[in-house]
């Protein structure tokens, strides 16, 4: 029985958080649209386990838009200081709308009005137009209560397969593909 790379991927990521790599969490997240267009942007993991790898959205954005579309997508992340490259495909879902409440609970009070405030990806007449709107909600929601607008969502990339890349001198670098069965995970080499 292989190692589950879910249980790897957690092994490395801590590895890369004791090792004191800025935004261990930040990833590249590609999707494409119906017509196959590729898009890639960063966006932060705020959650890894055995059901997928979880971030957090504007619904609306570009990126929403071709999840809609076509949920196929995929994510890499790299961790320099230790040499290490994960890539994962799969397909995305939604998170439950309370988990992304909870979630939203424990966003800073100006991030949370930042998403009331902003469509993303949609053309910006002025940047003082976005902080008009982002004190309007500021004076609107005086407290902590801002509330969670149904645009911004958690999506969950359930992974097909997922590939461990580690630096290995001379550019003999060691490459590990986990794919998807129905009895488990398969595990194969790769040449680098
Ligand atoms: C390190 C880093 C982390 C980011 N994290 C997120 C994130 O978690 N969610 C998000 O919507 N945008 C995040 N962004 C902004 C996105 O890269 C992007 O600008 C935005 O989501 C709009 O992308 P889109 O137009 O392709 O949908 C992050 C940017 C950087 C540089």
């Amino acid at each position: 029985m292989p190692t589950d790379p879910l249980a790897r991927f957690r092994r490395w990521f801590d590895e890369a958080r004791r090792a004191r790599i800025p935004l261990p969490e930040a990833m590249a997240l590609a999707t494409a649209d119906r017509a196959g267009h590729p898009s890639v942007r960063f966006v932060l993991l705020k959650q890894a386990d055995g059901r997928g790898f979880v971030f957090f959205t504007d619904a609306r954005s570009r990126k929403g838009r071709e999840l809609r579309d076509n949920p196929r997508a995929s994510l890499a992340l790299y961790w320099h200081a230790i040499g290490k490259q994960v890539r994962v495909e799969g397909r995305t879902e939604d998170v439950p709308a309370a988990d992304v409440d909870r979630y939203w609970q424990t966003r800073p009070r100006e991030s949370r009005l930042a998403a009331l405030s902003s469509t993303q990806s949609a053309r910006l007449s002025a940047r003082a137009a976005l902080l008009t709107g982002w004190r309007k909600f500021d004076r609107r929601y005086p407290g902590e209560g801002v509330p969670r607008p149904p645009y911004w969502r958690g999506f969950r990339l359930v992974p097909d397969t997922i590939e461990f890349w580690r630096h290995r001198d001379h550019r003999l670098h060691e490459r590990e593909l986990f794919v998807r069965t129905r009895r488990g995970w398969s595990r194969t080499l790769l040449q680098p």
